[in-house]
This record gives structure tokens, C-alpha cells and sequence, in this order.
């Protein structure tokens, strides 16, 4: 069976125990980057950033902030995944970088303009992270389903302490840690059985 997605979704499984010894490819790594940055998002404006710990120390002191989970220490590649607040900026930034700051190229843009800043630009605090937030979490399923494809193993967590990861990490105040990937191989299988709610409970139809 080819080593896709689909036909890996049972092989994958939130990975608590990782082999520290053995570590993604950088080429490896490189298709997962690409696949978060190929991620679509609302208006296109990505708004979040990717931080990919491998330094041994720096992990270490996440962990401790992490409720000693062993994944962010043990695992190989661990990605922070860190929503931005300042969508006024972004949308400016995505501007300026899609026409390449040439003023007619600008004009053309205004209505993106209006429209942008009238539906998110003016987003402030809670608000803002709310919305960059959803949009970081499509990143982070696009990363999840990509590691999956490659065989690697990756376990998504919520279980750490946000406020305390930023300020050991010196993030900007236009940067908010929300989840954490770390990626690596398993060294050991899941300890319980796969659950998931029936189709019945998921889905309903109307036909
Ligand atoms: C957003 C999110 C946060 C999670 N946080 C943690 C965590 O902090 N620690 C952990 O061991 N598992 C964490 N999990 C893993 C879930 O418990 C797991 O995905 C779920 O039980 C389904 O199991 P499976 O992924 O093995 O199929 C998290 C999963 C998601 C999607």
C-alpha cells in the first residue's frame, strides 16, 4: 500500500513516547514546512508563524512548561506554532509583497483593501487571536497531515503553559504560542486503542 495519507490514518496516533535517537531528514522536514506554507487561509493572509526548536536545551526548558511531557524533550523536530495578532500589519505586509510595491498593482488591490481591513484589520486582542488562531490550526492540521504521508510521527499539544513558553522564547507581542508539534518516530505504540465517535454521532444527512 502506497504511503499516503488516507492509507495511514490508522498507522498514525498522537505519539507520546518518541526515539530521540533518530531524527527527520532535513529534505524530510522541508516537504512538512512546505505543506504548512502551502496551507490556504482566510484571505490568504497567513496569519502565524512557525518556530522549529532542535536545540536539545531549549526543549528541555519548554518541557518544563509542558507538564514534563516527554514528547516536546524526546521528540526530533519540535514546531511551535504561534498565531500573530497584528492582522492590520499583515494585511499591509501582504500588499506590499504581492505588488511588489508598485502603485498601479496597489489600485487594484484597494477593494481587497477595504474589504480586509474592514472584516479582520480592525480585529484587536482577544479578538484578533481568536481569528489568527483558527487559521493556525488549519497550519497545523496541513503539518499533521503531512508528516503522516512521510511516516513520521507527530503528537499535537495544548497540554503546556503559553504565557510562559512566549516569554522564554522572547516572542514579540504580536506573537501568541497556541500549540505544539513536536515530530519524530515512535519508540513505542499507542497505549490505548484508537476511540473516535461513531459516524451517526459525527455526521448527519440531508437528502
Ligand atoms: C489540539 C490538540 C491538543 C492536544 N494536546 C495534547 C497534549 O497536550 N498531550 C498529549 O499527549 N496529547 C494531546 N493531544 C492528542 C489527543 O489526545 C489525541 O489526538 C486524541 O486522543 C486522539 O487520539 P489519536 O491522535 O492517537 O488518534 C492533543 C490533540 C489535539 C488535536
Amino acid at each position: 500500500m502506497p504511503n499516503t495519507f488516507l492509507n495511514n490514518l490508522d498507522w498514525r496516533f498522537a505519539t507520546q513516547k518518541f526515539d530521540n535517537n533518530k531524527k527527520v531528514s532535513a529534505k524530510d522536514l522541508e516537504k512538512i514546512l512546505n505543506a504548512i506554507r502551502l496551507t490556504p487561509s482566510s484571505y490568504g493572509l497567513q496569519p502565524y508563524h512557525i518556530i522549529v526548536v532542535t536545540d536539545q536545551k531549549l526543549k528541555n526548558k519548554i518541557k518544563k512548561y509542558a507538564f514534563l511531557q516527554s514528547q516536546v524533550s524526546d521528540c526530533s523536530h519540535l514546531l511551535i506554532f504561534c498565531a500573530r495578532t497584528d492582522i492590520k500589519k499583515r494585511i499591509n505586509d501582504y500588499i506590499d509583497l504581492v505588488t511588489n510595491g508598485e502603485k498601479l498593482k496597489k489600485i487594484k488591490l484597494q477593494g481587497f483593501k477595504l474589504m480586509t481591513m474592514t472584516q479582520v484589520g480592525k480585529l484587536k486582542n482577544q479578538d484578533a487571536l481568536a481569528w489568527s488562531a483558527k487559521q493556525t490550526y488549519l497550519a497545523l492540521g496541513f503539518a499533521m497531515a503531512a508528516v503522516t504521508e512521510l511516516k513520521i510521527d507527530s503528537c499535537p499539544m495544548e497540554g503546556f503553559l503559553p504565557k510562559q513558553v512566549d516569554k522564554l522564547l522572547k516572542l514579540p507581542t504580536n506573537l501568541k504560542s497556541l500549540v505544539l508539534l513536536p515530530i519524530g518516530y515512535r519508540a513505542q505504540g499507542p497505549e490505548r486503542p484508537k476511540f473516535r465517535y461513531p459516524q451517526n454521532d459525527l455526521f448527519s444527512k440531508k437528502q
